[in-house]
């Protein structure tokens, strides 16, 4: 029986976001509120099968949250793709998702991501060589609607390879982030689902900002699961039922943030991360309250995390 299956109805996922949904941010976010369901940032298959590997290995970095953790991986060798798989499954990862919805310019000129809605053989043969290399590990599929426009046989095409997840935000290509995410496309596709009778879960995505939100759309398209991505930016008690954060005090943001860097300094070496990475999160914990764009300002001007943490101490003297 595979991780899904024993999942709530309803279930939440936290989105895979590059930079961002690494270790030291999972820990925190479960801390605070968990999801049902992590994932790992992308990473590049055919990068982690060359020279450059060492570079890429600290995304996969993994810790047991008590919570199932699927690793997200991308590339265009489906050799590449079954080795790698075989890695994470042995790694302790609970699930592999290929990503085939990234929209990102270099990479779909390059063939990969969202290219392979319009390259349905090496889609193909990327899907059954992380089977092989899956060995029994749940594998699915995160993607979009279409490349420029709605494209139901792309998502019939996926559906036919019986994946233990399909992820679908709600937006083409094309669209990138730019309109809303249409929900009446995931629900399409559940639609869809039901009608071939398959047993993949179907995740949906695009848009969802609170709990509440994500169990009513879950409701109404009867979709399996809701992914929340940006959402955690606004509130990172998003999973939660009651979220905290309105009420909670410039100290104990300010702590949180200080928490979080030194998370960071314990898992990384500087030559895996820079901390101008995780500066970018003074935006979540340093915001909402008097003095907070001069803090991030002072804190976005240093290039140490020992620096950062000093002038976090000193603001709350
Ligand atoms: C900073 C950032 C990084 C992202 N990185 C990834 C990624 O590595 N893999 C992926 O499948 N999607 C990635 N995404 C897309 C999100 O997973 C999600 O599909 C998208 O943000 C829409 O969901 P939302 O409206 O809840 O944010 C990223 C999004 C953001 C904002």
């Amino acid at each position: 029986m595979s991780f899904y299956q024993k999942l709530p109805k309803p279930f939440f996922v936290l989105a895979p976001m590059d930079d961002v949904t690494d270790l030291v941010f999972r820990q925190i976010i479960n801390d605070l509120a968990q999801p049902d369901v992590y994932f790992t940032e992308f990473v590049n298959v055919d990068g982690l099968s060359s020279d450059g590997r060492n570079k890429l290995l600290h995304k996969l970095k993994y810790t047991n949250l008590g919570k199932p953790i699927i690793a997200q991986i991308w590339g265009k060798e489906p050799s590449n793709f079954k080795k790698i798989a075989t890695e994470v499954r042995n790694m302790g990862f609970d699930g592999i998702d290929l990503n085939m919805g990234c929209p990102d310019k270099t990479i779909v000129k390059n063939g990969c991501c969202s290219a392979l809605i319009n390259n349905r053989d090496l889609a193909k043969n990327i899907i059954t060589s992380t089977f092989e290399g899956a060995k029994g590990l749940p594998v699915s599929v995160k993607t979009r609607i279409g490349f420029n426009d709605i494209d139901m046989s792309w998502l019939d095409f996926l559906l036919d390879f019986e994946l233990a997840g399909l992820t679908v935000h709600g937006r083409t290509k094309k669209q990138l982030s730019k309109t809303a995410a249409d929900w009446d496309v995931i629900s399409h596709v559940r639609q869809l689902r039901d009608q071939k009778k398959v047993k993949t879960f179907i995740v949906g995505n695009g848009d969802v900002i609170t709990r509440k939100q994500g169990m009513m759309l879950a409701k109404k398209y009867q979709i399996d699961g809701i992914m929340i991505g940006r959402g955690v930016f606004s509130d990172p008690f998003v999973f939660s039922e009651n979220s905290l954060w309105k009420s909670y005090t410039t100290t104990q943001k300010i702590e949180l943030f200080i928490k979080h860097i030194k998370l960071f300094d314990l898992t990384y070496s500087e030559n895996e991360r820079s901390v101008y990475q995780l500066f970018k999160f003074a935006k979540l914990y340093i915001n909402g309250f008097e003095g907070a764009s001069d803090l991030r300002a002072r804190i976005m001007s240093v290039n140490s995390s020992k620096k950062a943490i000093e002038i976090l101490n000193s603001s709350l003297a």
